[in-house]
C-alpha cells in the first residue's frame, strides 16, 4: 500500500511541474487526432494535478498539532489531575510526531463526574485543530443521546443491510436513531478528508457493546479499511467506569497523609481494569477492545479537593475577565467552593461534582 501511495507521488512530481510542457506534445505530432489527443491528456493532466494538490494541502491543514500549547494548558487549566495530564501530553506528543503511527491513538478516560475527562478533550482539540471542538474533523457521540436504545439494535441492523437508515439520519447530532452504519459512515467521511479526524465518545459505560463492536474495525492495526487508512486518528472513550476504585485510592492515600501527587499509575492500573472487566453495566468490557489490546492509554481522573475547586473558579473568572468581566476574586472562588458537597460526610475530602457547577454557581456570586 506504501509503495503504491509512493509511485503515485513520485508521478505526481515528474508530471506536476512540467504539465504546461505537456501542451509542447501536439505540436511534435502532425496529425489533428494527435493534437486532439495532446489536449485532452494535457487538460486530464492538470485536473489531476490541481486535485491531488488541493487534496494534499487540506490534509495539511486540516490537523497540526501545538505540543506547547497542549503543555501549556494542561500544567494551566486541568488542576489536580498530575496523572492524566503526564499521561495525555506524552500520549498525543508521540503520536501526533508520528508520520507513519501503526494504528489510530486511542485514549480511554476514566474518573468521577466533573473531573476534567470532557475538557481534557478539548485541550487536545484545541491544539490539534484551529477550530477546536467546532472543527468538522472532530466529531462527539454520546452513546444515551446517538443511540439511546439498545434494543432497537437488532433493527438498527437489518435496516443498514437493506441501507434504509442511510438518508434518514445525516447527522448524529440531530437524530437520535442513529445507528451503527450512520456511525461508521460519519467516521469514514471525516477520515477521508482529514486523515487526522478525532472521535470522542462520551458515556462510553453506557453504550451498546454492539455498537462498540461496529467501529473495532476502525482501531485495529489494519492498513486500511475499504481504502480508508485510520491510522492517524485519534479516538477518546469517557467513562465513570473504575471512578470508584480511583476515589477508593485517592481517599486511602489522603488519611495516610500521603500527597496526591505521589499516586501512580501502578496504584491505580489494577483496580481499574478490574473495574472496568468487571463492571457489569459497563458495556466496554463485554468487547474485545480490551481483550485485543486495542486501548493504547487507560487515563484515570482523581476526585478533585477544595483547593481544586477553588482554582477552577479562579480559572473561569480568569477567562471572564479577559471578556470584559470585572478581574478574578479569590473570596468568590472561595465562596463557590464552600458552596458545593464534598464526600465522604465525615471527611467531606472531595466535591461530588467535582469543577462542574462551577460555571452556573459562579453567575449566581458575581
Ligand atoms: C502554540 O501555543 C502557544 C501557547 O498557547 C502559542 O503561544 C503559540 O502561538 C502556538 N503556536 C502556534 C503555531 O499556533
Amino acid at each position: 500500500m506504501r509503495s503504491k501511495k509512493g509511485r503515485v507521488l513520485l508521478l505526481w512530481v515528474l508530471v506536476c511541474p512540467g504539465v504546461t510542457g505537456a501542451i509542447v506534445v501536439p505540436f511534435s505530432i502532425s496529425s489533428a487526432l494527435g493534437i486532439a489527443m495532446g489536449f485532452i491528456i494535457s487538460f486530464q493532466l492538470t485536473q489531476w494535478c490541481i486535485f491531488t494538490k488541493l487534496h494534499n494541502d487540506l490534509q495539511q491543514e486540516c490537523a497540526s498539532f501545538n505540543r506547547t500549547g497542549l503543555k501549556m494548558d494542561l500544567e494551566n487549566k486541568l488542576f489536580g489531575q498530575h496523572l492524566a495530564s503526564r499521561i495525555i501530553l506524552k500520549a498525543v506528543s508521540e503520536f501526533m510526531s508520528n508520520d507513519n503511527p501503526k494504528k489510530p491513538l486511542v485514549l480511554s478516560l476514566h474518573g468521577p463526574s466533573g473531573t476534567g475527562k470532557n475538557f481534557v478533550s478539548q485541550l487536545i482539540a484545541e491544539n490539534i485543530y484551529k477550530e477546536g471542538m467546532s472543527s468538522k474533523f472532530v466529531h462527539v457521540f454520546t452513546s444515551t443521546l446517538h443511540f439511546p436504545n439498545p434494543r432497537l439494535l437488532p433493527l438498527y441492523k437489518v435496516k443498514n443491510s437493506r441501507g434504509f437508515m442511510m438518508t434518514s439520519c445525516s447527522s448524529p447530532n440531530l437524530n437520535p436513531l442513529c445507528s451503527q452504519y450512520q456511525l461508521q459512515q460519519w467516521i469514514k467521511d471525516s477520515v477521508s478528508n482529514c486523515e487526522r479526524s478525532m472521535f470522542i465518545f462520551d458515556e462510553m459505560d453506557k453504550m451498546h457493546p454492539g455498537l462498540i463492536d461496529s467501529i473495532q474495525p476502525y482501531l485495529e492495526y489494519y492498513d486500511k479499511v475499504v481504502g480508508v487508512s485510520y491510522r492517524k486518528s485519534i479516538f477518546i472513550f469517557l467513562s465513570n467506569a473504575g471512578g470508584e476504585s480511583i476515589v477508593e485510592t485517592a481517599l486511602d492515600f489522603w488519611r495516610e497523609g500521603r500527597a496526591r501527587e505521589e499516586i501512580d499509575l501502578k496504584d491505580l492500573e489494577t483496580s481499574v481494569s478490574l473495574s472496568v472487566f468487571n463492571n457489569e453495566k459497563s458495556g466496554f468490557f463485554h468487547t474485545s477492545l480490551i481483550d485485543k489490546n486495542l486501548v493504547d492509554f487507560f487515563v484515570p481522573f482523581l476526585p478533585l479537593e477544595y483547593s481544586h475547586v477553588v482554582q477552577c473558579a479562579m480559572a473561569e473568572m480568569k477567562a471572564r475577565a479577559s471578556e470584559g468581566e470585572g478581574p478574578p476574586d479569590l473570596d468568590v472562588a472561595n465562596q463557590v467552593a464552600k458552596d458545593l458537597i464534598y464526600f465522604p460526610k465525615q471527611e467531606r475530602v472531595f466535591s461530588v461534582k467535582g469543577c462542574k457547577t462551577i460555571e452556573s454557581k459562579l453567575d449566581y456570586y458575581t
